[in-house]
């Protein structure tokens, strides 16, 4: 395997994000793209290229196909169709579920064995599809889950203290949707607990916290109003993730990962903090939920379990 290899299926704009991310960071040092515009992956390979000059890394960038796949150490899935007008968001889901499907069997058959990490919506659903048609254990398939929604919420509190974003430890657990919910009773700032930050600063009241879970939950939508799609934000987010698999970093990131009853939630994927390593999932981590997160992240993966259900109906 190579460990500096990525490659990227679908590079529309969460795909080509993240590809940008990358030389700017200088993670990864072969970086492949695949779409089935493969014109549009060879004209991304080509731009990208010609900014190498003033990337931090040497690397090499193309435009390949799935054979490509086989010594990669991480593959990213950011392919995906848009909503029809009239279209119904289940059938949506069904065809970029065969998307999925024929994708990841693509993948396999390079013999792929690292580490496969999901971005198309709904991401839970699609991760446990992937999942699903890769045969590959678990811990080497998992999905962003609700990792942007908490560099959200961190940033939202970060910016209401006017203390770095780096100092701000809460997630954002269960569906990357509708049923997401912020894990408040861990929340710490530096080693703070946010309840005595609170209960200490003006700046940031008790009811402020609704406010800034609604805006996280809320974001995506506000964002696609305004320009469409979201991408910036979840580009670096994968690049995260990416470096935290490459680098064997140990990293705690919320992902989604296959439910392993370790809370009271369904067998199904779902975003969980999870220690990231080389080989994907090291473990994921318990937390002290209370009993209202408890009822949540209940509620959050029935909620996705139904929708599995009828997707495979
Ligand atoms: N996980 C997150 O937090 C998050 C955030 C933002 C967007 N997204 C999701 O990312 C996905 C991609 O969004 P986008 O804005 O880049 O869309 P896009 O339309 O710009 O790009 C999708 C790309 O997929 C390619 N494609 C379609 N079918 C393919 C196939 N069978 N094989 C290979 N490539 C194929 C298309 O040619 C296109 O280039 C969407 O599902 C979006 O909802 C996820």
């Amino acid at each position: 395997m190579n460990k500096q290899k990525i490659v990227i299926v679908g590079t529309g704009f969460v795909g080509m994000s993240f590809a940008y991310s990358l030389v700017n960071q200088g993670v990864g040092e072969e970086i492949v793209l695949i779409d089935i515009n493969k014109a549009k992956a060879e004209g991304e390979a080509m731009d990208l290229n010609h900014g190498l000059s003033f990337s931090p890394k040497r690397m090499h960038i193309y435009a390949g196909d799935y054979p490509d796949c086989k010594d990669a150490m991480v593959v990213v899935i950011a392919a995906g169709v848009n909503q029809k007008p009239g279209e119904t968001r289940l059938s949506l889901l069904q065809r970029n579920a065969q998307i999925i499907e024929s994708v990841v069997i693509s993948i396999m058959a390079s013999g792929f064995n690292g580490v496969l990490l999901m971005a198309t919506n709904p991401v839970d659903i699609l991760t446990h599809i992937a999942w699903r048609a890769s045969g590959l254990p678990a811990s080497q398939v998992i999905g962003s889950g609700t990792s942007l929604d908490t560099a959200r919420l961190r940033y939202e509190i970060a910016k209401k203290l006017e203390i770095n974003v780096s100092n701000i430890h809460a997630y954002i657990l269960g569906e990357h949707g509708d049923s997401e919910f912020v894990c408040w009773s861990s929340a710490v700032v530096g080693v703070k607990p946010l309840k005595d930050v609170i209960a200490t600063y003006s700046k940031l009241k008790f009811e402020d916290l609704e406010i800034i879970y609604q805006q996280v939950k809320n974001a995506a939508y506000e964002i696609i109003s305004r320009k469409q799609a979201s991408y910036y934000g979840i580009g670096m987010v994968l690049t995260y993730i990416t470096k935290a698999i490459i680098h064997d970093e140990h990293r705690i990131i919320p992902l989604s990962v296959l439910h392993n009853g370790l809370y009271d939630a369904e067998n199904i994927y779902i975003g969980l903090p999870a220690v990231v390593s080389r080989l994907g999932i090291h473990h994921v981590v318990q937390l002290n939920l209370n009993d209202q997160e408890k009822k949540s992240l209940k509620d959050s993966s029935e909620v996705l379990m139904t929708l599995y259900q009828k997707l495979n109906n």
